[in-house]
């Protein structure tokens, strides 16, 4: 009797056992309902499709999230930071592993970086920063130093003109107001030329990054202003538009008027290797591999430099010819 009793013990505490164990490994393999096959998906929301610039951008980041095995979503804003936001949002809601984004404007983003910091996804900023005096908002930012890009090209002015006796008059094209590159560059650029009172920005307006932009711009200033020595453009795109406006005004670019830009695009490297422009200050769109390699670490958990600057060079005409051939874009 007492045997049989113990016989029975011992197979109700197996049976406990066993079930715990199945339920123990049920909870294991659902892992509490969240499903980690190791992929990193990224909510990117690009700023639009404004420049030559902005397209090799969208390539980098594209080919690159393929290369990487990271998911891309991805969302062009079309220069609006009302579809930046939504586009944000719809990714927190999604709960995307990383958020990555390049903002049009510098200003108002708290409020939805802190969204996403409370849902716990982390933000990474590529080539535009924030003016968020909170810094735990995003995990870095990725990109060039804009006011160093302005003052390259402002130093080269300051060198090429240093013989100048009488006034030599500016006129600026900026980027879209309220962008990161244009405050910065306009603030690099004036900086540099501060100390020779011959060199006198006499105009300056936005031209949106667009070679429409730069053009319909470039009419007005010649139109106003009768004696334009030099343009600094804020990138390529709006150089080149405004090359068809000097060209119709009857001046012959990079002659009568001196043309300095930033970014060093294939067009305007060739209109630099042209004769057309004479320097431009380099901005590298190729983003895309380093932005993977942060995503995944700040995915793992690992900590990041807060501020990654991209290594940029200058092209004179000589150089911009050697450069050429090999340009990635
Ligand atoms: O933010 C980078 C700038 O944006 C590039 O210089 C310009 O071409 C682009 O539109």
């Amino acid at each position: 009797m007492r045997k049989m009793r113990t016989q029975r013990a011992i197979a109700v505490l197996a049976s406990v056992l066993l079930v715990g164990g199945v339920a123990a490994c049920g909870n294991s393999d659902t892992g509490g309902g969240s499903k980690d096959d190791g992929k990193i998906t990224m909510g990117f929301s690009q700023v639009g499709a404004e420049s030559a610039w902005r397209t090799a951008n969208t390539t980098s980041i594209k080919e690159s999230a393929a290369a990487a095995g990271v998911e891309l979503k991805f969302d062009d804003a079309q220069q609006k930071q009302e579809n930046q936001i939504k586009a944000i949002r719809n990714y927190i809601q999604q709960k995307v592993d990383v958020i990555a984004f390049s903002p049009v404007v510098e200003s108002g983003w708290d409020t939805v970086l802190k969204e996403a910091k409370d849902a716990g996804i982390p933000v990474i900023l590529t080539d535009r920063s924030v003016d968020s005096a909170d810094k735990s908002l995003y995990k870095t930012f990725l990109g060039s130093d804009f006011v160093k890009e302005g003052k390259l090209a402002g130093e080269w002015l300051v060198e090429q003109k240093k013989g100048a006796t009488g006034p030599v008059n500016i006129v600026e094209l900026q980027g879209n107001t309220g962008a990161a590159p244009a405050n910065d560059r306009k603030k690099g650029f004036g900086e540099a030329i501060a100390a020779n009172p011959n060199l006198k920005i006499i105009a300056s307006q936005p031209g949106d990054f667009t070679r429409a932009g730069g053009k319909q711009v470039m009419e007005q200033f010649l139109k106003a202003n009768p004696k334009i020595d030099v343009l600094f453009a804020h990138n390529d795109d709006m150089g080149l538009g405004a090359l068809e406006a000097i060209t119709a005004a009857g001046k012959v670019p990079g002659k009568d008027i001196t043309i300095i830009t930033v970014d060093a695009v294939k067009d305007g490297m060739q209109a630099l290797a042209d004769g057309k422009f004479n320097f431009i200050a380099e901005c590298s769109p190729l983003l895309g591999p380093q932005l993977m390699d942060l995503a995944k670490k700040v995915h793992a958990g690992e900590t990041v430099p807060a501020r990654i600057e991209t290594e940029e060079t200058t092209f004179t005409q000589e150089q911009a010819k050697e450069a050429l051939p090999t340009r990635k874009y």
